[in-house]
This record gives C-alpha cells, structure tokens and sequence, in this order.
C-alpha cells in the first residue's frame, strides 16, 4: 500500500489525485492533505480519507479546520506533509509550492511535480536534490509526462535524443489576430478549449507562457538544450508530446486529455496502475492536426525561452513577476494583451544572477513581483 500525500487538495490536480487514489483503493491511501484556504473542501475531504495529516497554510481557516476534526493532527506548515508518505503530489498553484518539492526529494520520497513554478523559478536549487538517495522526480505535467514514457524507449537517452516536441492546445486564441485579442474578457481567456484547470494555468494556456514555461521545465528534467525543444500547436491534445531520435525515429504518447493518466502515472512509478484513464476510442477520433505557433501573437512562449536562454535567477523571476500580472488580469485590473507587454519590460530590467541558495531564488521571485507592481502601477 502506498502511502500519498496531496499538497493543494482542494484544486484541480488535487480533486483529481483522490479520484485515482478511490479507483485503487487497495493500492493507495491517502495519509495527507493540504490547502491554504480551503477549508470547507479539506474538512469534507479528511472525514472522507481520514488522512494522518491535515494542513491549512491560512491561520483563520485553520482555526476552523481544527474545530471541526478533533483528533486529526491540523499544522500550519506544508512541509509536514512530507513524512507521512511515499509518494507527494505536489498540486501547489505557484511559487508557494516550491518547500513541497524541496522537502519531499530532501527526504527521498517521490515526487509527483504538478507544480511547474518551483522546478522553474529553483532549478539550480532542485537538481542536486534530486540525487538524494530513494528521491524520484516524477512529472505531473502532461506534456513532461508524455516525454518521460516515451524517453523510456531509449537505452542511451543521452546520445539518442536529437529533439524534444512540446504540443500544445493553443487555448482559447488560436488562430486569432493580435487586434482582435485586444478586447478579450476574462471569461474568454479561462474558456479552454480541452482542459479543465485552475484559474492561473488556464490564463497562461491562453498566452502560450504556460507551454513557455514548459519549455524551461522539460530543459530542467531532461537537461535538453533550449535549441532542441520545438513547441508544435496540436488543438487536440491526444498527442501530449514526442522525442525524435537521432535515427529520425519520433516516439509520441497519445491518450484523451484527462489529468488522471499522469497523476496515475505518478502514483505507480515505475509500474503503471491498472484503472485506464484517458483510453482512446479510435473509431470516433477523426484527426489529428499540427501547426507552428503564431509567436508574434503569443510573445509570452518566446519569453520563456529567453529567460531559459538567460539561466540562473531570470526564470525565477518571470515566473513571479507572471503570477502577479496574471492575477492583475483576472482581477481586472489590465487587459489581456498588456500581460505580455508588462512582462516584456520585467525581462528587460532584471539582471540575472547564478542563485546558490533558496534565499537567492527567494530574492528573485521577490524581485520580479516588485518590478510586475511596478510596471503594472504606470
Ligand atoms: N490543473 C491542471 O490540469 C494542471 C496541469 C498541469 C500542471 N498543473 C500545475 O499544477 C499546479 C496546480 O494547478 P491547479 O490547476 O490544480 O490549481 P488550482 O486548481 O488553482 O489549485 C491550487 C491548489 O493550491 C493550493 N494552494 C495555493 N497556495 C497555497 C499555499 N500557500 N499553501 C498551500 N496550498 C496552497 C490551493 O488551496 P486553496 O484552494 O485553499 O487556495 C489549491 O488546493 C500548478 O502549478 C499548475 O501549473 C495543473
């Protein structure tokens, strides 16, 4: 029995964890969950799972979580998630996830990373965490997901791999004009067309920086060079992503979009679980079409890339300052095209560094949310 600890519960990824965690109730138990806030959904969740430990980062909703379990041990600290478990999804939305992944690769448990920002903003801090002894860094990603399979073909990864293919959607704005996108409301940007998410992903599916931040991930996984990992739009989402191989080979890894399949995927590694999730029925599925991405329209992917091509601190700090003025739009407080005109002028004023400490990438992500506040203050 493997013992999962869930850290962001109450969110897309971590409603999801349990759905698995239920279909395989001999395989799996749930011995810790955590939130922030949520404390309606975690108190449902902990007289449902009866989990050893029950987190809620918010002192106020805490409070009340503790009134209602008697008994369960309620914290404060996300990290206390960690030692009850052998396997942790990380479901954090944010920076704020980044003491999960730290904590559960220090202790050497397995990491199942939904939350993209921390091995973004703190990669130089993350990878040497990864060899600690029983650590396992597992992607929740789809798309990270789908290159992980489909580089497990591979004997010789290293020598073999001549290019990693990132697909994506292309959201809600595909095909759209820079003009027409001037005008768009925020329901219209959280509108995706395949995948149901939180609030912050979807907005980033909707400008391509969530694929452009995939690109930095898929470099910090694989150790992938930024020249030889192409993004391709693919409005299906059944292709989740490929490896093309020196030989000329290309490896994909289809299903229907349905989160499940890498949670799941990370849940049994290395075995695979038994309950299909996302199984294709391939009399209805019609077609699969490919495209370049538009990159004049979505600036936001190039970004990425070259805060990847910077290194050291400047993932770190677009990553922080794109919360800030993601949350600015969702709040409406800006209009979609300027999230990429801020972001621009954040880039082009920072100064990166090579961070050595949690401090440093601290510093970074700090910095670039001062310099989103100020930029969105103009
Ligand atoms: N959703 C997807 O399909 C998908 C796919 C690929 C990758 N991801 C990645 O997975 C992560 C989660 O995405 P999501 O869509 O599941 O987000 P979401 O639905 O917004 O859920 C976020 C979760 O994080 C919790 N949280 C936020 N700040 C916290 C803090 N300071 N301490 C403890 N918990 C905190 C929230 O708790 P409260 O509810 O209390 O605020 C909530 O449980 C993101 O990094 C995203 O990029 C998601």
């Amino acid at each position: 029995m493997k013992r999962v600890a869930i850290a962001g519960s109450s969110g897309s990824i971590g409603t999801q964890t349990i759905d698995v965690v239920l279909a395989e109730p001999d395989a799996y138990k749930v011995t810790a969950l955590a939130v922030a806030s949520a404390s309606d959904v975690i108190i449902e969740q902990a007289r449902r799972l009866s989990p050893d430990v029950v987190v809620v980062t918010n002192e106020e909703a805490r409070r009340r979580v503790e009134v209602a379990l008697p008994g369960v041990q309620v914290t404060g600290t996300l990290t206390d998630v960690v030692d009850v478990a052998d396997v942790v999804i990380n479901g954090v939305v944010g920076f704020a996830g980044l003491s999960v992944t730290l904590e559960t690769l220090r202790k050497g448990r397995t990491l199942g990373l939904a939350n993209k920002e921390s091995l973004i903003a703190a990669g130089p801090i993350v990878q040497p965490l990864r060899a600690t002894p029983g650590a396992q860094l597992v992607p929740v990603d789809s798309e990270h997901c789908a290159l992980h399979q489909c580089l497990r073909s591979s004997m010789r990864p290293h020598t073999e791999v001549s290019r990693l293919v990132l697909t994506a959607s292309g959201g809600p704005f595909r095909g759209r004009s820079a003009e027409s996108l001037v005008g768009v409301t925020v329901q219209e940007a959280l509108a995706h067309p395949t995948w149901k998410m939180g609030p912050k992903i979807t907005i980033d599916s909707s400008t391509l920086m969530n694929k452009g931040l995939e690109v930095i991930e898929a470099h910090e996984l694989y150790g992938t060079s930024y020249d030889n990992i192409d993004v391709v739009v693919h409005p299906q989402s059944v292709v989740h992503s490929m490896v093309e191989f020196t030989d000329g080979s290309t490896i994909a890894q289809l299903s229907m979009p349905d989160m499940r399949l890498p949670i799941g995927y990370a849940l049994g590694y290395p075995d695979r679980i038994a309950t299909p999730f996302g199984k294709i029925d391939w009399t209805t599925l019609a077609r699969l079409d490919f495209e370049p991405p538009n990159r004049e329209v979505f600036p936001c992917l190039d970004l990425a890339y070259e805060a990847g091509r910077r290194g050291g601190t400047a993932p770190a700090a677009l990553s922080g300052a794109n919360e800030v003025i993601v949350e600015a739009f969702l709040s409406g407080a800006i209009v979609w095209t300027d999230i990429a005109r801020l972001l621009t002028r954040v880039l082009d004023r920072f100064s990166h560094t090579i961070p050595h400490t949690v401090d440093d990438v601290l510093d970074a992500d700090t910095q670039g949310r001062r310099l989103a506040q100020e930029e969105l203050a103009q």
